[in-house]
């Protein structure tokens, strides 16, 4: 990084939904042997966002201990990252800005590339506080993740926001230059404006993943980056659990490396407690990888992180962090579990329910059932508007 100061993630605090759905309903539900979501895809539960729950309330959710932590000075930009956008034209930020009384003196945008929009989200906001280095920026990655009932999407579903702050001299992780970036015009998962759910070719999806990450290291190893063996983990972007270890097993092949599976238990194994019974929360996923890393490792002091972040279409991008002296006493540990253990198990039938649950287009006056009991809600729809409130 040169003499430059060192810029990255000076905190991080996430929110999931009200309800969650355990994957032993969803396999008695569909004659499915539990093993194949346990074992196959390496997936527990996943989280079902309530009727007043959406990208907007957990993005809030995930940002506002950021802001009671540590003020809005010196944050000017929020940039909200999410392939599940509520509106094709106004920003979702806008109202997390809104529900945290955030100054006036602030852009906001929204930012997509599938899952991969978090990483553009904080590698953007990099730049800006680059340019000016007495800015924070205020990014949040949230997204509820919606595949067509009985498809064999179904089961990695799930929901969840990553609010980070980015600036100088970081508390938690300095990202590092170079990165390795890679694209490809490939249709393995997308979702046309007119529809809810997302469209997906399962397994074309996971070649055209392990494609960019050999792509997106090629690119990195070309830029100068870091050596295999100088990680002491790697989070990857988390559609199901289980294939980040197919990633991690491709990237170490590839490299000629032979897969050792103490290793490759090593790199991986404690990037996807959050994730596995969260399920795809997309843009989130590769940074809740993060947060239970941080939040579970041995100390991790000057250690180098991986992060290899994917989004279908596809962009990937492979870069490294390192991890700051004293950033334990910053993490939101219990914070974090209790995100996860407060959520409602909820039943096969209203699970079907909420997921086919939208809003009449008509314009009308449509108000949701308070079901959700976290800061913010989604209270309802009036004259086309959604209506927010803060409890
Ligand atoms: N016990 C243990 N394991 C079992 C089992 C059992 N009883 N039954 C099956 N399995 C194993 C299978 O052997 C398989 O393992 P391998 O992949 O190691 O061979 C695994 O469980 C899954 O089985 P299938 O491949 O038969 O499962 P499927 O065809 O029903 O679908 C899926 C799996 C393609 C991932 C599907 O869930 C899907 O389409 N998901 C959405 C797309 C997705 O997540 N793609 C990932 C890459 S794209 C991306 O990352 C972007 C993004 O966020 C979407």
């Amino acid at each position: 990084m040169g003499n430059e100061s060192a810029i990255g993630i000076h905190d991080l605090s996430f929110a999931t939904t009200e309800f969650v759905l355990p994957h032993t309903v969803l396999a008695e539900h569909n004659g499915t042997d539990v093993g194949k979501y346990h074992k196959g895809i390496g997936q527990r539960s996943m989280s079902v966002a309530a009727a007043d729950e959406d990208i907007v309330t957990m993005g809030a959710a995930a940002a506002a201990p950021i802001i009671e932590r540590h003020g809005s000075d010196g944050i000017r930009t929020v940039i909200f990252a999410t392939e599940s956008s509520i509106d094709q034209a106004k920003s979702a930020g806008i109202y997390v800005h809104s529900l945290l009384g955030l100054p006036s003196a602030t852009r906001v945008v929204e930012l997509k590339q599938a899952c991969y929009g978090g990483t553009a989200a904080l590698q953007f906001a990099i730049g800006l506080v680059r340019r000016d280095p007495t800015q924070r920026v205020l990014v949040v990655a949230s997204d509820v993740s919606t595949y067509e009932l009985d498809s064999p999407g179904e089961a990695t579903q799930g929901a969840a926001a990553v609010a980070m702050l980015v600036g100088t001299d970081p508390a938690l992780v300095r990202i590092e230059e170079p990165s390795g970036v890679f694209t490809a015009d490939v249709m393995d998962f997308w979702r046309p404006n007119y529809r809810d759910a997302a469209l997906v070719d399962g397994q074309e999806s996971i070649g055209a993943y392990l494609l960019a990450v050999e792509g997106s290291w090629k690119d990195y190893t070309e830029q100068g980056g870091r050596a295999l063996d100088e990680f002491a983990a790697f989070c990857y972007h988390q559609p199901f659990t289980k294939m980040a270890y197919k990633a991690h097993r491709h990237l170490l092949n590839h490299c000629g490396h032979g897969v050792d599976e103490d290793r490759v238990a090593r790199d991986l194994g404690l990037t996807t407690e959050y994730n596995n019974v969260i399920g795809n929360s997309y843009t989130a996923s590769v940074y809740l990888a993060l947060a239970a890393l941080l939040d579970q490792a041995d100390d991790l002091t000057g250690r180098a992180v991986g992060f290899l972040s994917y989004g279908s279409g596809s962009v990937a991008e492979f870069f490294a962090g390192t991890v700051v002296p004293g950033y334990r006493e910053h993490l939101r540990t219990e914070a974090h579990r209790e995100a996860i253990d407060r959520r409602k198990p909820v039943g096969h039938a209203r699970y079907r329910a909420l997921h086919e649950h939208s809003f009449p287009a008509d314009g009308g006056d449509h108000r949701t059932p308070a079901e959700s009991t976290g800061p913010f809600r989604l209270a309802g729809l009036h004259g086309h508007k959604r209506i927010y409130e803060a409890r």
